[in-house]
């Protein structure tokens, strides 16, 4: 027997869903889901942004030019669209301007009495310094309290990626520890601070504490 239509859909409340737009200094933000036809421009930012980009990843096996191929993206994109289907993550495309510019994923989600994820974002480096992993940050972290249900957000960065902490900072995350060799990364087990906010962290929502603070403004 087929489940009832909202039994599927309650599975995963918030997804699919398009969050934005907000104006940040380097365009409009907007966060759609991953799309198959993302291949080209995915694969076109992040082999030219290698430098920027390979140094804060998980290790992976095979080369980066490989990993990083127009036909490498389609296997990303059905892991990533299986894990949303079910109720495990919310793997956005990062849009400034309506162009591709990132990724920013909300995995591992757990329910019941946890109701936790872990949040991660890369942005193209023709747009760092734009507010635009902050103002991602902002809409994914209300839109995960919000209509996705959850409590707590958690993120891990390593001491030394700066601009990252930067964006935890500014976006309202709490400083909770250092994990020590923690995760696997450009080649060596790396120190990772943790980083968490929780709903009741959140007041009158990340967003609109930006914009209060002169850092976006709603589109
Ligand atoms: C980290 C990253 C997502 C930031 O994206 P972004 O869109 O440039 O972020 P924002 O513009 O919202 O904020 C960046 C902040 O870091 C600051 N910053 C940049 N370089 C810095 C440095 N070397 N030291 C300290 N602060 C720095 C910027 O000035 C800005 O702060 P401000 O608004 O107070 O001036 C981007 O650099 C990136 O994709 N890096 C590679 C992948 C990565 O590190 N992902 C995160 C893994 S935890």
């Amino acid at each position: 027997m087929q489940p009832a239509r909202y039994d599927l859909e309650s599975r995963h409340p918030g997804w699919p869903s398009h969050l934005g737009p907000l104006r940040v200094a380097a365009g409009t933000v907007e966060l759609r889901p991953i799309r198959l036809r993302d291949a080209g421009e995915w694969s076109r930012i992040r082999l030219r942004d290698q430098a920027h980009l390979e140094r804060w990843e998980p290790t992976s096996p095979g080369p980066w030019q490989e990993r990083n191929s127009f036909w490498s993206w389609p296997s990303q994109w059905l892991a990533l669209r299986g894990l949303a289907r079910r109720g495990q993550c919310l793997p956005y495309v990062i849009t400034v301007d309506g162009e591709f510019a990132g990724q920013i994923t909300v995995g591992n989600v757990i329910r019941a009495s946890l109701r936790s994820a872990w949040v991660g974002y890369w942005v193209s480096s023709t747009v760092v310094g734009g507010g635009v992993a902050t103002g991602s940050v902002a809409l994914v972290v209300d839109h995960a309290f919000g209509a996705a249900g959850l409590h707590r957000i958690e993120a891990t960065v390593r001491p030394e990626n700066e601009p990252s902490i930067r964006v935890l900072s500014k976006a309202g995350f709490r400083k909770e520890g250092l994990f020590q060799r923690y995760l696997d990364v450009a080649g060596d087990w790396r120190d990772h601070f943790c980083f968490a906010i929780t709903a009741e962290e959140t007041g009158p929502g990340l967003v609109r504490r930006l914009i209060d603070a002169g850092h976006a403004e709603r589109a």
